[in-house]
């Protein structure tokens, strides 16, 4: 389901400064090459706010790109294997908005280290990259599989970077707990109704 930025309640999560947000909806921070990152733990809305940018941007006509950072580095992967990197480098280096989501949910080895490290170099003062993670800045060091390549990606992508830390409870939680909470009125109501 498409999700927009006005699908979010700023209400819920006030770690979220909303005129931050509806700063980067101008789309100002593509015109200056800025990237985007999203940090907090599961459920507080990093991937909503990082596709609804991305919609906002495909409205406006810049070319975006969505992809999960797993599916990434085996999309690079591959494309090493079967000798078009440079080409699948190329292609990902066009794209005026890339979003990679869940940077750091399952390990990288070494050689997917480097194939990330090479697109973000590519990157680098040009188009612009949104990034989502569930672990902060200084965990990266452990996603990367070494220490070097992690800080030259960290440095490369916090130049000129919008971080957003999103500190809050999850909405999916929520959702659930509120769900839970029916069921339990229902059942309350049917017992009532059998125990008159
Ligand atoms: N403040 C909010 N208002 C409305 N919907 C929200 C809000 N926060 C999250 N959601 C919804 O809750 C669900 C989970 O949010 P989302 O997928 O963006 O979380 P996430 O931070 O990316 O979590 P994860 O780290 O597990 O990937 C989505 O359906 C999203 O649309
Ligand atoms: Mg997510």
């Amino acid at each position: 389901m498409k999700k927009e930025l006005s699908d979010f309640d700023f209400s819920f999560q006030p770690s979220i400064d909303k005129r931050q947000i509806d700063e980067l909806a101008t789309m100002r921070f593509l015109e200056n090459t800025e990237n985007v990152v999203f940090l907090g733990p599961p459920g507080v809305g990093k991937t909503h706010l990082a596709t609804a940018l991305g919609l906002a941007a495909a409205e406006h006509r810049f070319t975006t790109y969505y992809v999960n950072c797993h599916a990434l580095i085996e999309q690079l992967k591959k494309a090493h294997y079967e000798n078009r990197l440079p080409d699948k480098l190329r292609m990902l280096g066009r794209y005026r908005l890339l979003i990679i989501d869940e940077i750091g949910y399952l390990p990288m080895d070494i050689q997917g280290a480097n194939l990330f490290f090479q697109l973000i170099a590519r990157r680098y003062e040009k188009p612009s990259t949104i990034f989502t993670s569930n672990k902060t800045f200084s965990q990266w060091n452990d996603i990367f599989a070494d220490v070097t390549i992690a800080s030259a990606i960290l440095d490369r992508v916090l130049h000129h970077c919008n971080v957003i830390h999103i500190k809050g409870e999850s909405y999916r939680l929520k959702e659930r707990k509120e769900y839970m909470k029916q069921k339990v009125q229902v059942a309350n109501t049917l017992f009532d109704k059998a125990n008159p």
